[in-house]
């Protein structure tokens, strides 16, 4: 890591490089109603997405110049991972990348460019708590992370708009972990607007061995789909209006059966494993089970933090998962710490 400014002088004793550390939450799909494959590739979705305290810390610290100084690239920089996804097979979707195809890397970037910066040089430290390539969008907190680090690093001031335009151009889920809280998602799933939620939520969460590549999903999804209609017929996502109702009670037995995710059946096929979690999650009495996302990460919602704490254990006893976690929502969206 740099002990100095760009600038080469000489830093004095105890001197410490502009730094800023940014914590951005994963989410859970309490809703992920999907519709059949546009022209573009993507798929018209109707989701509604919760913000879960289970996140991602990045520290943007000013570096050296590299080696790439002076006619290379707006932003260089150099990356360090610890925590979840820090090590494994290169290769493996559950391995963070350390190069520019790291999604907080590219938002450096365009930051860089939207504020009309260069030469601008880096080290981002993730520490990971949300797991990797997993359904609960760690690889996008990273990213929103990087947009609110870098504007505040740099003092660039970026507007919100701005900084979730950037967002959506980085992918689909990266608009939401900048604002937290419980939204419905439509278009790619980057056109938010906000929910009327009432009250917390406790949740469980099955880590699982290895990661479940995102398009990979949709294709299985696509499987048996013909021209304009999904492979069980629909023209059109399937619509949020029974999980909408639920959050607007705020009862939780009351969203656990709301609880719906068009990816699941495709996500099962694909690893057969996950059905046996879920069933393992509802015998141990979860008010609902799902598949995050894409998953492979099963969630599970319980009554209170004690039944949580229940359920945790349950899960974990039962050997069905990499590990369990358990955390609490609607959590907060990317905040400067
Ligand atoms: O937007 P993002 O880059 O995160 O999407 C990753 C992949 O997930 C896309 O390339 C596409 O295969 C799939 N996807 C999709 N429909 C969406 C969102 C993602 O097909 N609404």
């Amino acid at each position: 890591m740099s002990t100095e400014l760009s600038t080469g002088s000489t830093p004095s004793p105890g001197f410490s490089p502009p730094r800023v550390t940014v914590r951005a939450p994963a989410k859970v799909n309490l809703h992920l109603g999907v519709g059949p494959r546009r022209a573009d590739g993507y798929h018209e979705v109707v989701t509604v997405l919760q913000a879960v305290g289970l996140y991602d810390e990045l520290t943007v610290t000013e570096a050296e110049p590299g080696e790439a100084a002076g006619d290379g690239p707006a932003v260089t920089a150099t990356v360090e991972i610890s925590g979840e996804g820090a090590v494994g097979p290169a290769g493996d979707p559950a391995v963070v990348p350390t190069g520019t195809d790291n999604l907080a890397v590219r938002a450096a970037l365009l930051v860089a460019e939207a504020a009309g910066l260069r030469d601008r040089h880096i080290h981002l430290a993730m520490a990971k708590g949300i797991p990797v390539a997993a359904g609960m969008a760690g690889g996008s907190a990273d990213a929103a992370a990087a947009l609110v680090a870098c504007d505040e690093l740099w003092g660039t001031g970026l507007s919100t708009q701005t900084l979730t335009e950037l967002a959506a151009r980085l992918g689909s889920d990266v608009p939401f972990p900048l604002a937290g809280g419980t939204a419905l998602g439509v278009g790619r799933g980057e056109q938010l607007s906000l929910v009327a939620s009432v009250g917390d939520y406790h949740w469980v969460f099955a880590l699982a061995d290895g990661g479940l590549s995102t398009p990979s999903v949709y294709r299985e999804f696509d499987s048996g789909a013909t021209e304009g209609r999904t492979a069980d017929g629909r023209t059109e996502p399937t619509p949020a209006d029974a999980v909408l109702a639920a959050l607007a009670t705020g009862d939780p037995a009351t969203l656990g059966a709301a609880l719906c995710n068009d990816l699941q059946a495709p996500a099962i096929r694909l690893r057969p494993a996950l059905g046996d979690v879920l069933a393992e999650g509802r015998t141990l009495g979860a008010l609902g089970a799902l598949v995050s996302g894409s998953g492979p990460t099963t969630a599970f919602l319980a009554r209170d933090a004690a039944h949580g704490a229940d359920l945790a254990a349950g899960l974990a006893a039962s050997g069905l998962a990499r590990a369990v976690r358990q955390a609490s929502a609607p959590a907060p969206g990317a905040t400067v710490l």
